[in-house]
């Protein structure tokens, strides 16, 4: 999703912003571009191709200074075109067409009040050369602006409503760049003293290489990056209404504190692997036994030192989450229900955050997010917490994230960096992170004997061999990826914990393949899916060897008795077989209550075959992002 760096410097910084649009890559974006201060005037390059292009323009437009801001874009606001990408100028009021920049800026994140401004500022009579919100912002720094860009921009975000993060500068102040964030992340990096420069960026990732010296700009702050200094103000605290919007008021100085943070690069050989997503899956035993490292027993306190305080004083479990995350968040519920005995609900981050709901201040809520920065997890967090529930915990990937930082505890997932937009080795990891905590609330709970504890333990252990078992299946699932390549749609069929897994197997197809694909519970089926059934329909069914297997059988003869082709991932004692519209892959072991981790590795492998047969871009499926920064 969009991604910002900025930089202030003696020495031409546009390699380092080049590098830091590289860095953030992955995450996905349909456009690019940069802008700088050079000859007394604004220039810049942007481009709809890729980063690499956008170096290329640049080195061949001669674009170089000391002072500039550059950027990802994933289109919300007018379609993916040059006209679109920002940096975004503002040639000022009643400007010949042409007519030179007065101020360049970027922005991530949507001005939700941004028609209301776009008549105003026409009516000053400011042209609009783009469809984006963003541009608004830019000619109302332009209007506010009287020789100082820090007030300018002050003003302007008094004006914004929504969530931005934004990087100007100003033709008039060469050396100078401000920044602002409300509700969308920005950092700023302390670079080479001798240059006096300063960098500005909204993941710290985007400066690996470049600096360790990181300061987390906080919601509401406007930082000021001149040549050897740089200063923070805020306009007060966020409003407590789940809004996120700072309450408007004068800006005073503010500290923060600077930290050293080893963010590690975006960037990952893809050694010999075709794509990331494949490098991904097959990572998952190291990933999985990564996360375990640390884990000599189970205790509360592997997930914060006031842990056992918390989960002493809660009574139920409210989660939170988009996407996979969501759906790692749904197998959990079967596990806290049944082994910790508390009440577990699981909630759509981007519903929970504007549901009426009735809040228990004895919750825990847990976020679930492999990234630390979906915008709508984090707005669900707030409002959670601005109903009066304090108790916060996340399961995330990235220990510099908005999302451990906004938290009261925090387990972090060993994954390393997932590059693929498809989630697989942060699933897989954020399972292991939730039957954690199931069994640390159950051990809190008095429902933990100390030989279950070893047993749990020992399976978890021998998670990583088990798993490496299920990837030596890949050949028998690359033939059958050869049947689905040429489908359109799809059923996915689970039961109990594993509905959970055959969602996420959906999700996985439809991503990366472009195949339309749906998971039900399979009771669900005869109320109304079933009518989808016949020949053409492969339906894949995830067959546990567990107290749910006979009702499982059944729902699949009802698939047969309809002629529905049958794709079965069984358990070895299950005794399904392959017969004629029965095709069967069977998992080397059953794996008890971790059984969903082993059962979603096959369908993993199952969209990725079936995406590559069918030539889709399976790192950087159409319109997604890695990390959903904006609501
Ligand atoms: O970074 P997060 O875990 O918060 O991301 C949540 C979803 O956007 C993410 O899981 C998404 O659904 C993936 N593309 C699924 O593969």
């Amino acid at each position: 999703m969009c991604g910002i760096v900025g930089a202030v410097s003696r020495r031409n910084i546009v390699p380092v912003l080049i590098e830091g649009l590289k860095r953030l890559e992955y995450r996905g974006y349909d456009s690019c571009g940069v802008a700088v201060h050079q000859d007394g005037g604004l220039k810049r390059a942007r481009s709809t191709s890729r980063v690499a292009e956008l170096q290329q323009q640049a080195a061949a437009e001669g674009v170089a200074s000391g002072t500039g801001i550059a950027h990802t874009r994933w289109a919300t606001h007018g379609a993916p075109a040059v006209h679109n990408a920002h940096p975004h100028f503002s040639p000022g009021p009643r400007a010949p067409e042409g007519a030179a920049g007065r101020i360049a800026l970027v922005h991530n994140g949507i001005i939700e009040n941004h028609e209301a401004l776009r008549a105003q500022l026409q009516a000053r009579g400011y042209v609009f050369t783009s469809q984006t919100d963003t541009e608004v912002i830019a000619h109302l720094v332009d209007h506010l602006y009287q020789g100082d860009l820090l007030d300018a921009v002050q003003q302007a975000t008094a004006q914004l409503h929504g969530a931005y993060a934004i990087a100007v500068f100003s033709k008039d102040e060469p050396h100078r760049v401000v920044g602002a964030r409300e509700g969308s992340p920005l950092v700023l990096g302390v670079g080479e003293a001798a240059q006096g420069e300063f960098f500005l960026a909204s993941d710290a990732m985007a400066l690996a290489g470049v600096t360790d010296q990181i300061v987390y700009l906080e919601e509401g702050d406007v930082v000021d990056l001149q040549l050897g200094r740089f200063r923070v103000s805020s306009a007060g605290r966020p409003a407590q209404d789940g809004t996120g919007h700072a309450a408007p008021g004068r800006f005073m100085p503010v500290e923060r504190e600077v930290r050293t943070v080893h963010a590690h690069s975006g960037a990952a050989e893809l050694g010999p692997y075709r794509h990331y997503m494949q490098k991904e899956i097959f990572e998952q035993p190291t990933a999985i036994a990564n996360t375990l490292d640390a884990v000599d027993s189970i205790r509360p306190e592997l997930f914060g030192d006031g842990a056992y305080r918390v989960f002493k004083e809660v009574d139920s479990v409210l989660i939170l989450a988009c996407g996979t995350s969501y759906y790692a968040g749904s197998v959990a519920k079967y596990w806290l229900e049944p082994i910790a005995r508390i009440p577990c609900q699981v909630e759509i981050a981007s519903e929970y955050r504007y549901r009426d709901s009735v809040p228990n201040p004895r919750t825990l809520v847990v976020t679930i997010t492999q990234s630390g920065e979906t915008a709508d997890t984090l707005a669900a967090l707030k409002h959670a917490r601005a109903q009066g529930m304090s108790h916060t915990l996340t399961v995330c990937n990235v220990a510099t994230s908005a999302m451990v930082r906004e938290c009261e505890m925090a387990f972090i997932t060993r994954a390393g960096a997932e590059i693929g937009v498809a989630s697989t080795k942060a699933f897989t990891t954020q399972l292991v992170g939730l039957f954690l905590l199931t069994l640390s609330l159950a051990q809190v709970r008095g429902l933990l004997s100390d030989e279950q504890e070893a047993q749990h333990l020992r399976d978890l252990r021998h998670l990583p061999v088990a798993v490496q078992a299920v990837l030596a299946l890949e050949p028998q699932i690359i033939a059958w990826s050869q049947a689905f390549t040429p489908k359109q749609h799809a059923l996915f069929l689970g039961r109990g914990s594993h509905y959970p897994v055959a969602l996420e197997g959906a999700l996985k197809l439809k991503e990366i393949s472009y195949i339309h694909a749906e998971a039900y519970p399979a009771g669900e089926l005869k109320h109304g899916p079933l009518a989808l059934v016949d020949a053409a329909m492969p339906v894949v069914t995830v067959a546990p060897n567990d107290q749910l297997l006979e009702k499982l059988k059944s729902n699949l003869q009802e698939v047969r008795a309809r002629g529905g082709e049958l794709y079965v991932f069984a358990d070895g004692d299950t005794q399904i077989s392959s017969s004629e519209g029965v095709h069967v892959i069977r998992m080397p072991e059953h794996y008890g209550v971790l059984s969903p981790i082993l059962h979603t590795v096959p369908l993993q492998l199952l969209a990725y075959h079936t995406a590559c047969a069918r030539g889709t871009d399976v790192d950087k499926p159409r319109n997604l992002a890695k990390s959903v920064t904006v609501e």
